[in-house]
């Protein structure tokens, strides 16, 4: 089986912060996104896998991603132009594929369980196509499919404004060679996209086999700030704590790892808390469910709740439920009580 990960598109909802850096690099728990996936596939025994890259940030995922080495993965690279739909990255990507199974992740979402579990299922049973689904509070933002009574699918739905069940599709996507006749038959939807749910909705009504597996653990697509920082939350959870940097006075309680060469003085650290390397932290309180990426530099500061990407200053501020960009920088007068903040990659805030 060959993986297809999908990190093309603009991240245009997480900006400011995808200005600047493509959304599936955005760390949770000081790890970028595509990385979560990109394992999940090595420990499902996949090996060859392509990444669906776009023009604007490709370069920066081929430099931080490489050849896939690292991770027990061949990896190639396949630039789409213009992000013309799941179903068109799927496309692309039909070349490397060459006829093979194939497994569909999008490189921007994060479940729990892996899909070890799930490639199993689909090398014994070998269904045309299977798909992970899950229930959800608020199914109109997500693709939605309709089960029928033997618990058979019925109907897929792209972000339907009226939704007919509470099911939304995960972001992994399983087809044998039918995935070829399936993204050729389809047009683009209203919104310009060629949508993997018309693809699969074509092998549906065409009589093929499409199964169904309900997801187990707790999944979550980050395309959103919300998500991104209960992503953060879900996985700090399971955080094993170590001390490689240097801690003097203060206290530290729960799961809390701080990187080598970072010198935490006089603070209060609740966790689960993860601080990279060559941090410097001074009477500061941080956590819980907080990352703080490598370089930064807090002092006098309350963060929770957050993450701080690579190189960001925080001097005098009470933060909670933000997101500061590579090397950006909050000073000055700050707000009374926790503000909310997010900001982008070197952009600076100095209260007056
Ligand atoms: O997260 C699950 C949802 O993902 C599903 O429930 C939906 O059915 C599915 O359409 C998709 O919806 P999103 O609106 O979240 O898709 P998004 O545009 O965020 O794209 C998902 C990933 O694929 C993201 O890493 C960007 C990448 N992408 C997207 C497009 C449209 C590409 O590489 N190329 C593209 O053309």
């Amino acid at each position: 089986m060959k993986g297809v990960v999908l990190s093309g598109g603009t991240g245009s909802r997480l900006r400011p912060i995808t200005f600047s850096m493509a959304k599936q690099l955005v760390p949770v728990a000081n790890k970028p996104i595509l990385f979560y996936g990109l394992e999940d596939l090595a420990e499902a025994g996949i090996e060859d896998v392509a990444i669906i890259i776009a023009p604007q940030t490709g370069d920066e995922i081929r430099h931080t991603v490489g050849d896939g080495s690292k991770l027990g993965l061949n990896i190639e690279y396949i630039v789409q132009d213009e992000p013309l739909g799941l179903a068109h990255a799927l496309k692309m990507a039909l070349p490397f594929v060459d006829g093979d199974d194939v497994l569909m992740y999008l490189g921007d979402n994060l479940v729990k369980q892996g899909v070890a579990d799930v490639v199993k299922d689909f090398e014994r049973d070998k269904p045309n196509c299977q798909i992970l689904l899950t229930e959800v509070e608020d199914p109109s933002q997500f693709g939605v499919a309709e089960l029928g009574p033997a618990g058979e699918v019925k109907r897929l739905v792209e972000k339907p404004s009226n939704p007919r069940s509470n099911l939304a599709l995960v972001g992994v996507y399983l087809f044998d060679q039918v995935v070829t006749e399936a993204v050729n038959s389809i047009q683009p939807s209203a919104r310009g996209e060629l949508e993997i749910t018309d693809a699969i909705q074509y092998l549906v009504t065409s009589g093929r086999d499409v199964r169904p597996s309900l997801v187990t653990g707790w999944w979550k697509d980050t395309g959103k700030k919300e998500d991104l920082l209960h992503a953060n939350e879900l996985v700090l959870t399971d955080l094993d704590g170590e001390v490689l940097g240097e801690v003097v006075e203060g206290k530290i309680r729960g799961a809390v790892r701080i990187g080598a060469g970072s010198q935490v003085v006089d603070c209060s650290i609740t966790g689960p808390v993860v601080i990279g390397d060559n941090v410097h932290l001074a009477r500061t309180t941080v956590g819980p469910n907080t990352a703080i990426g490598d370089g930064c530099r807090l002092v006098d500061t309350s963060v929770e709740e957050s993450i701080v990407l690579d190189g960001a200053e925080i001097h005098g501020w009470s933060i909670r439920n933000s997101l500061i960009g590579r090397g950006a920088t909050l000073r000055g007068a700050a707000p009374a009580g926790y503000a909310e903040v997010t900001l982008g990659e070197r952009s600076e805030i100095l209260g007056e």
